[in-house]
């Protein structure tokens, strides 16, 4: 831990998106809590003030000799960003199938073949928990590198349950020893193994009796994730494999409606899930349950692209008073980037959020979609140190300066994780 304070002063914008812990709604998502000549002293791994540098000085002034001061003219600081959706541990690479998709193959076609989620199963069954958490240690530095200090993590690239608590336990480890936070989900239903397709009920009951109980046992993770889709898994079963995670503590999340509508929006509210994700072809119904229900939408538009599908109805989902969070989703077939900050761009290009909405989907939305927001997501007396200095001057810049990363200075807990 970082001995001596930190002192940013003079930050041309300091946007705190401070005022309580409830996720954003409608106009809320475009109040950033703005301070101008902002300043933030942080000590012991904790932000302990927040203000414009000259209320700063009045408090601290006497203590300035103390501290290691940044100057932030020039520039915006914000919360560390936070992705509330990844694949991040995963065994070997997919670059020869986006060649195929490009030549004309679909996602879904590839998979059936027994490629995508089910190739990477298979080099992730094969490799130790060394490789594995080599790989992805260096995907969390990019993170950080692009200012994300969160990050949630699924497993589901086993599917069998070797392989997944193998997931799952390289998933703690670096969440102890890695500067960002990774919060995990267990997510053994992300694909029909291909030795149990036809017998999916079967495949369905094997996940509750032995799975969800020995994940759960060990606690390693904290929510229960389902692909439902055509072809993947019905909403019976999903709704089934959810409800018995609850029984088990484990909150749930969906892959819901990313391909071809299913009523995953609806069975979200329906099982009481902390979120929804992707949902580029969800319906006005499941949006306005979500809306009632408070559901956080985790809207992914860089898969959306990656995939070149027209993104989800990011704007009727926030004027439709959903409460909207935006992540990478970052895994090797579709979404292979750690750069929130293009997810951000891509929220406002692709969806019409705006720069504001945007910066809030990756911050303080994002932390409620993982239950992180006591901690993180706001600039705030009494939470976690975590910021981002950015080479911008505005929040607007951020988001129009598309495509390149402009991460000047990242804090972690206090510490200079990126300078
Ligand atoms: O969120 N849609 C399902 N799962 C992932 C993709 C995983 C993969 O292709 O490896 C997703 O897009
Ligand atoms: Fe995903």
């Amino acid at each position: 831990m970082n001995k001596r304070p930190v002192w940013i002063k003079h930050a041309a914008q300091l946007a705190t998106i401070a005022g309580g812990t409830a996720p954003r709604i409608k106009e809320g998502m475009s109040d950033l809590g703005i301070i101008e000549d902002g300043s933030v002293w942080i000590e012991d791994g904790e932000i302990r003030a927040v203000g414009t540098t000259a209320e700063l000085e009045e408090r601290y002034g006497s203590r300035a000799g103390d501290a290691e001061i940044v100057d932030a003219s020039g520039r915006l600081v914000t919360p560390g960003l936070i992705d509330p959706h990844t694949h991040v541990v995963y065994g070997g690479s997919r670059e020869k199938e986006f060649e195929m998709r490009l030549e004309g193959a679909t996602y879904m076609e590839i998979m059936n073949a027994g490629g995508g989620i089910h190739a990477t199963a298979r080099m992730t069954r094969e490799a130790t928990e060394e490789e594995l958490f080599e790989q992805s240690w260096k995907r969390l530095d990019s993170f950080l590198s692009h200012g994300v200090t969160t990050v949630e993590g699924k497993s589901g690239y086993g599917m069998d349950l070797e392989t997944e608590l193998k997931q799952l336990r390289v998933m703690r480890e670096l969440n102890e020893r890695h500067p960002v936070d990774l919060v995990p989900t267990f997510m053994g239903a992300h694909a029909v193994p291909l030795d149990w397709k036809g017998r999916e009920d079967e495949f369905v009951d094997l996940l509750i009796r032995e799975m969800l109980p020995k994940v759960a046992e060990e606690k390693l993770a904290q929510f229960n994730d389902v692909f439902c889709e055509v072809g993947v898994y019905t909403p019976d079963q999903t709704r089934k494999i959810l409800e018995a995670g609850k029984a088990h503590g484990l909150i749930p999340k969906i892959h819901a409606d990313e391909i071809e509508p299913y009523g995953g929006a609806e069975l979200a509210v329906e099982v009481g899930a902390i979120s929804a994700e992707h949902l580029l072809k969800a319906s006005d119904e499941g949006i306005r349950k979500m809306a009632e229900a408070g559901t956080i939408a985790c809207l992914l538009p860089a898969t959306a692209l990656f995939l070149r599908e027209e993104a989800a109805r990011g704007r009727d989902m926030v004027d439709a008073g959903v409460p909207v969070a935006i992540s990478t989703d970052c895994n090797p077939g579709s979404s292979p980037t750690t750069s929130m900050t293009l997810v951000m761009n891509l929220a406002c290009i692709s969806m019409r959020m705006t720069p504001a909405e945007a910066l809030v989907a990756a911050t303080l939305n994002a932390a409620c979609a993982i239950g992180m927001e006591r901690r993180v997501g706001s600039i705030e007396e009494g939470k976690q140190a975590d910021l981002v200095m950015w080479d911008v001057r505005n929040y607007q810049e951020l988001q129009y300066l598309f495509g390149a990363n402009h991460v000047d200075k990242v804090w972690k807990k206090g510490e200079t994780v990126v300078s």
